[in-house]
């Protein structure tokens, strides 16, 4: 793995397995032996979680630890709506999508009620990666073309983890080279760049399609993440999107928005992040926390995109869609609803906000604070440096000390200096303060 990639960031050293408790010992050294080294493993101190309740997680010993990480468990671990939701179903029918089932075309409908009319056909899948495979394959079908058609994304994007998804994914590092049909724009880095994040955006976004017209490549569409979460969560100004996207259409392709990250309500402004920039996009991917953990993921298209893919193709995904992931996705929806999750994601994440910005003010160190809802960044700097200079050192002395005091958070952003803040959507006033005591404690400390 390259030390340059997404999965790079906070991940455990080998070398200091001597400094964790002995159960934890045993498991990481069984890890190895059957993982290898391909997946890492977060923390100095890695943590063994055995059960879960709303924003806590308990390790081997019943210690309880604070989530402000987990985005999955959107609506809280082990939400008991969901997991009765799951229970019944699977003890009545568990199946695919080639029979009939009331189940799924409810969740189906209901799912698109969520989304502008124009977004009114939904392919179901396993993953986001699956999601994101399928709209690149949309997107090429729609311009005629089999494989290679152009692709945009940002600098440090993470999509998934396909081959096809791989090569438009840069923040696997150079390990892993984006294909030769991939042009990479900056993120809309509104804190290290001054004037108008829509229009360098636009401007970049225009160029990347230039220069693949100049390759012979013909262009097929944008893809972004519409928080763009790990190339450091850019969210302002709300709109900004909006001119890039007009290029996109003015050159023939598609504006794909990938909503893995901050859909179902994440950013506090309605169910999706696109909203907050208004511009409907021509197809939206979705997953993580669509079942609160069951694997359920989706890519919804306009009529005419699905005609264009059914005249090429058909779909079948074994468990895509599969009905007891419809019943849990469906009680996520409930859950939403019902306990008002994303009034309460607004009014959580404003006054997260508000403390992470007042520690900004004691501290040279954090050079921005920023987010929407419940996800948010802190940007560690170098406060002697003249341009902003990352420091990853101090995010993650951060987030290892939170660890040591049983609250989880990471860090995102190419050199891995932004900390990244994406609780469960239940997170409360009183979890946020126990975070921000945390924290005070920590930077006065260094
Ligand atoms: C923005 C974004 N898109 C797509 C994916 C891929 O999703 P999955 O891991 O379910 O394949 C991820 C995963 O982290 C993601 O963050």
């Amino acid at each position: 793995m390259s030390n340059d990639s997404m999965l790079a960031l906070n991940t455990f050293d080998p070398a200091g397995v001597a400094r964790i408790d002995a159960v934890t010992r045993d498991l990481v050294r069984r890890r190895s032996s059957v993982f290898g080294a391909a997946v890492p493993l977060f923390y100095e101190q890695p943590a063994n979680f055995v059960r879960a309740e709303g924003v806590w997680l308990y390790d081997h010993e019943d210690r309880p630890y604070l989530d402000a990480y987990n985005n999955v468990p959107s609506v809280g671990h082990c939400h008991p709506h969901v997991v009765n939701a799951i229970a019944q179903q699977a003890a009545r029918l568990n199946t695919h999508t080639r029979y009939l089932s009331d189940v799924v075309y409810s969740y189906s409908e209901r799912l698109l009620s969520t989304l502008p009319d124009a977004l009114s056909k939904v392919f179901f899948t396993s993953s986001g990666t699956e999601s994101v495979d399928l709209a690149m394959r949309v997107a090429r079908y729609r311009i005629g073309c089999t494989r290679d058609a152009g692709f945009i994304v940002t600098r440090f994007a993470y999509h998934g983890n396909s081959t096809a998804v791989a090569e438009i994914t840069p923040a696997f590092g150079p390990g892993v080279p984006i294909g030769a049909h991939v042009r990479t724009v900056p993120a809309p880095d509104g804190y290290r760049n001054e004037g108008d994040v829509g229009e360098y955006f636009a401007t970049a976004v225009e160029a990347a399609i230039a220069d693949l017209t100049r390759h012979g490549i013909p262009f097929a569409g944008m893809i972004v993440d519409t928080v763009f979460s790990s190339d450091g969560l850019f969210v302002e100004p709300a709109g900004f999107l909006r001119r890039a996207v007009e290029v996109v259409r003015r050159a023939g392709g598609v504006y794909i928005a990938d909503e893995v990250q901050p859909g179902f309500g994440r950013t506090g402004a309605g169910m999706w992040g696109f909203e907050r920039h208004g511009v409907v996009p021509d197809m939206v991917v979705m997953g993580k926390p669509m079942g609160n953990g069951m694997p359920i993921a989706a890519l919804v298209v306009t009529d005419e995109l699905m005609d264009q893919f059914v005249a090429r193709s058909e779909y079948f995904n074994t468990f895509g869609g599969n009905t007891v992931c419809c019943a849990a996705a469906s009680a996520v929806l409930d859950v939403i609803e019902k306990e008002g999750l994303i009034a309460h994601a607004a009014d959580s994440g404003n006054y997260l906000k508000s403390g992470l910005e007042s520690l900004k003010r004691k501290h040279d160190s954090i050079g921005d604070v920023r987010g929407a809802g419940l996800y948010l960044a802190v940007e560690f700097i170098d406060p002697d440096s003249d341009d902003k200079a990352p420091d990853a050192r101090e995010a993650l002395r951060v987030v290892n000390a939170l660890r040591a005091r049983r609250i989880l958070i990471s860090v995102c952003g190419a050199a891995g200096h932004i900390l990244k803040i994406r609780p469960p959507l239940v997170f409360s006033r009183a979890n946020s303060d126990h975070l921000l005591d945390a924290m005070r404690e920590i930077l006065a400390d260094s």
